[in-house]
């Protein structure tokens, strides 16, 4: 089936979450984040989110929430805040609860200089009781690089090295203001390994401006030359009501709707044929790595950095704008540098936002979560897990199959299953899950 230009042109969440970020609302604050904290369980380690928003360039294509900064004072100011709110959290844990997995996202922690990469890993030991064989994923703009901080990485304890490409064609690369040269990132990934950090994952854009899928083909091929364990292929979201850089991207060097598609099929293709899984909508791992043994034993899991092997059902974040996971429901501290400083200094925590799970939330929530990683659902998971209050969606699952129309999605026997043509609009059928989902127009990202 041809995907009809409807379908290509819906604007549809990225389900990180559900509730969506969107519906946080400021009736949650500190005090939700001292309770949820003091009550995880010391049996169950929990993952930390570190959120660094600083970068020594700003990319026309970033959606991340980021500042550019060519003086280091702001940064080193921000470190010892978030050394604050590090040390605040880990009073309140107190040494109980274990930390099996470590994210160190942005904007760009390479931008921090060596000695304070060191000194934050020793303040997170510190604090926490970082478990011995815990998973540390760092991402790495690979223009930052050079001995020093590949050093200061390996002595943080990383075990994954998460470089970000985009596109290696110096026509996409001078539209989206990302200059990067093959060369320097086969050095990164050279570096990281030569200190044993065996696990690499390669982030790469389709749908960026003056892309096509010969450049698109021509980009996967050449990342494919360094071997990487896991790649990410997103498709670029276009958020400049958002975003306000990138007005920098004229609508008119964008590819349209069966172009991106058509690139998002041959990266897929290639990467297929190069002996990669497919792991939900826009992964790519070896059958030896991780993710791909979470997504073939049915635990993967999709959390704000994506797609995750991580076994923690807990995430803390700290920094600003990072966001926290709980049983409970989400938090998320203020977005502002400033904004976060004054709140931490005030009264140790940030939070500013978020939204409490109801039992309806947590059932959907399941739902969606399955659906964007394993394509399906089946009738007795949902019984056991939430007994007969999945009673309702079952028959709602039921209802959306019959009435689809475009074979995206069918019930079988036991279970609601995305069909392989539905697979790459899986946002669209978990859209329909989504009792807060109102299309409102232009909002969101393109579906495919
Ligand atoms: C925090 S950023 C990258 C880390 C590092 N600063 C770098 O530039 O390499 C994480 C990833 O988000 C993805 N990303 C950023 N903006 C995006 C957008 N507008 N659409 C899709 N993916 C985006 C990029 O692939 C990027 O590598
Ligand atoms: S892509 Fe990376 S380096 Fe570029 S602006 Fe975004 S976070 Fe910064």
């Amino acid at each position: 089936m041809q995907p009809t230009a409807t379908m290509l042109d819906a604007k549809v969440p990225r389900y990180t979450s559900y509730p969506t970020a969107p519906h946080f609302h400021s009736g949650l604050g500190p005090e939700n984040a001292r309770q949820w904290i003091s009550a995880l369980s010391a049996d169950k380690p929990v993952s930390l989110y570190l959120h660094i928003p600083f970068c020594d360039r700003l990319c026309w294509f970033c959606a991340c929430h980021t500042k550019q900064t060519l003086r280091y004072e702001p940064v080193s100011a921000y470190l010892q805040v978030l050394h604050a709110e590090i040390a605040g959290v880990g009073r309140l844990l107190d040494g109980r609860v274990p930390v099996g997995a470590i994210h160190l996202g942005g904007g760009s922690p390479t931008m921090l200089r060596p000695n304070d990469l060191i000194t934050l890993s020793q303040c997170l030991r510190n604090a926490f009781q970082v478990l011995p064989d815990a998973d540390i994923s760092i991402e790495i703009d690979p223009n930052d690089m050079d001995e020093q901080r590949l050093d200061a990485l390996a002595s943080f304890g990383m075990t994954r090295a998460s470089l970000g490409i985009q596109d290696f064609d110096p026509r996409v690369q001078k539209a989206i203001n990302r200059l990067q040269s093959f060369e320097q990132t086969a050095y990164v990934v050279d570096g990281a390994r030569a200190r044993s950090i065996d696990s690499v994952n390669l982030d790469l854009l389709y749908g960026l401006p003056h892309q096509t899928v010969e450049s698109a083909t021509s980009t996967l091929r050449r990342a494919l030359q360094l071997a990487p364990d896991r790649m990410a292929l997103f498709g670029y979201a276009h958020v400049p009501w958002m975003k306000k850089h990138q007005t920098q991207i004229k609508d008119e060097w964008l590819p349209d709707g069966p172009e991106r598609y058509a690139q998002a099929q041959v990266v897929r293709t290639l990467a297929l044929e190069a002996g990669y899984q497919a792991i939900g909508i826009d992964h790519f791992a070896l059958p030896s790595d991780a993710l791909t043994l979470a997504s073939q034993q049915g635990r993967l899991r999709r959390n704000f950095q994506g797609y995750s092997a991580d076994r923690c059902d807990t995430i803390i974040g700290l920094g600003p704008s990072a966001i926290s996971q709980f049983d409970q429901g989400y938090l998320q501290n203020a977005p502002a540098t400033g904004d976060y400083t004054r709140r931490i200094i005030g009264e140790g925590f940030a939070t500013v936002r978020g939204v409490a799970l109801t039992h309806d939330d947590r059932v959907r929530r399941w739902m969606i979560e399955k659906l964007m990683c394993d394509f399906r659902f089946s009738r007795a998971e949902a019984f056991n897990r939430f007994g007969t209050a999945a009673d309702n969606m079952m028959s709602q699952a039921m209802q959306i199959a019959e009435t689809e129309t475009g074979s995206l999605c069918e019930w079988r026997s036991d279970h609601f299953e995305v069909t392989d043509t539905g697979r790459p609009f899986v946002r669209l059928i978990a859209a329909r899950f989504d009792a807060y989902f109102t299309a409102p127009a232009g909002r969101h990202s393109a579906v495919v």
